[in-house]
Formats: structure tokens, C-alpha cells, sequence
């Protein structure tokens, strides 16, 4: 695992306040992590954890970005809109985004390959349903979301952002794939980056996300194709999300 640094994101989710990020900004500020740490807040948040995050070495990203450039697109937001304001990075193919605004492998391609074009950092989530998993079927499914990306962008410019395997049943549950599963298919989704490039899949971060929390995330970081974490709840808490880069630090 030469050359990869772990990588701890925040997914806020639709969560937070002007007066709550004011409060996690103090906290977070106050004890530096110790890892390379994104936070990717709601879009109308991202001025106000920029200006907060200033002089820190944390980056800012989107959780969502549209598949277009700019127009008459109501309600979306472009990924140069993105930039504008700060972020450098963004979360691509949530299975929250999958499933309830149908977003299909090719429409998340479709947002990676706009996301790269202007210059954003993208984070593909990938992952398969607790049906998915009792079929057997996930290796298949992860390597369909990932194959979608790949048709349309280089493995290169996967390691230029990152991947996140979120096995779906792990999301929001409590319930942890645990250290063995999860490496399973990190090692799969490298794997499937090195038949098309052996240089980008060394060096691609491919994060874990499914209720990571201070308790199991050394255990998860040890293994060696996880390169740290997605986080979700966990990250609404300063002290936690701290902890949890403690964690990827050791
Ligand atoms: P939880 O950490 O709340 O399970 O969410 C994980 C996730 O979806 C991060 O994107």
C-alpha cells in the first residue's frame, strides 16, 4: 500500500445548521486531524465551511453535482459552480442519490466524467444491496458501477479522486460490513482498476463508508486496500469525525 495516504471524508448527508457547522467548525478547528480530511457539507453550506475551514488543511467538497454544464437546468448545479465556491471535491453516485433520484450506473458516469472535465475531484461510490449480497451477486454489481465510469473516463482519473465502496445495508444501520468483507471487495474493485491500469490502481484511495464509527475504524483501516473512510453520521460530531481520523492515522 506504498503511496496512498488515507483519505477521511465527511458526508453531512441533508444534515446541519448555520449555528451546528459554526459549532463543529470551532471544534474541528481546534484540534487539527491528523490525516487528509474532506468535508462535504450541503451546497448551501459550502461558503460558510470554506471561510471556516481557511488556513486548514482540510479540503471542501459537494455532495452532488449535475451531469450538465450550465443552462436552463432549475435546481441543478454545475461542477464549475462548484469550484467556484470553494469546493475541490465531490461525491458522485451516492446510493441515496441511486436510489431515490434514480440515478443509473450511466447517469453517474455521466456526472464523474462532467466532475473531472472541470477539474473537481470526484468520490464514486459503489456498493450492492442486502438482496445483492444474500445473491451473491456483489462483486458483480460494484464491478457494473465501476465498468460505467471506466467506459467513459481512465482508471487515472479515478486515482486523481477517489472510490468509496458503501455496501448499502451498512449505511445509516449500525450495522458494519466487517474488516474481512469489506476488504474482500475493496481488493475486487483494485483488481478490476488494474486490468485496465496497474499504476492508477496502486495508487487509487478506495475509502469504506456503512457506519464507520471511532470504535471500528482502525480495525477497518488496517486492512490493506482500505485507505480510510466515507463517513456519515459519525461525521455530524466533531469529536467523533476527529477520532475517526485519529484512527487512519495510526
Ligand atoms: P453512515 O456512516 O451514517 O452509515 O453513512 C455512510 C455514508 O453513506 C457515507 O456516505
Amino acid at each position: 500500500m506504498a503511496g496512498r495516504n488515507k483519505l477521511v471524508a465527511a458526508n453531512w448527508k441533508m444534515n446541519g445548521s448555520r449555528a451546528d457547522n459554526e459549532r463543529w467548525l470551532q471544534a474541528f478547528r481546534a484540534a487539527p486531524a491528523h490525516c487528509e480530511t474532506i468535508v462535504c457539507p450541503p451546497y448551501v453550506y459550502l461558503q460558510q465551511i470554506v471561510q471556516g475551514l481557511a488556513g486548514t488543511a482540510a479540503g471542501i467538497g459537494a455532495q452532488n453535482v449535475s451531469e450538465r454544464t450550465a443552462g436552463a437546468w432549475t435546481g441543478q448545479v454545475a461542477a464549475e459552480m462548484l469550484l467556484d465556491s470553494g469546493a475541490s471535491w465531490v461525491i458522485v453516485g451516492h446510493s441515496e442519490r441511486r436510489a431515490a433520484c434514480g440515478e443509473s450506473d450511466d447517469v453517474v458516469a455521466a456526472k464523474f466524467e462532467r466532475a473531472v472535465a472541470a477539474g473537481l475531484r470526484p468520490i464514486l461510490c459503489v456498493g450492492e444491496t442486502l438482496a445483492q449480497r444474500e445473491q451473491g451477486r456483489t462483486q458483480q454489481v460494484v464491478a457494473m458501477q465501476l465498468d460505467a465510469v471506466l467506459r467513459r473516463c481512465p482508471a487515472a482519473q479515478l486515482a486523481a479522486g477517489a472510490v468509496a465502496y458503501e455496501p448499502v445495508w451498512a449505511i445509516g444501520t449500525g450495522r458494519t460490513a466487517t474488516p474481512q468483507q469489506a476488504q474482500e471487495v475493496h481488493a475486487a474493485i483494485r483488481s478490476r482498476l488494474a486490468s485496465q491500469d496497474p499504476a492508477a490502481a496502486a495508487v487509487t484511495r478506495v475509502l469504506y463508508g456503512g457506519s464507520v464509527k471511532p470504535a471500528n475504524a482502525q480495525e477497518l483501516f488496517s486492512q490493506p486496500d482500505i485507505d480510510g473512510g466515507l463517513i456519515g453520521g459519525a461525521s455530524l460530531v466533531a469529536a467523533d469525525f476527529l477520532a475517526i481520523c485519529a484512527a487512519a492515522a495510526r
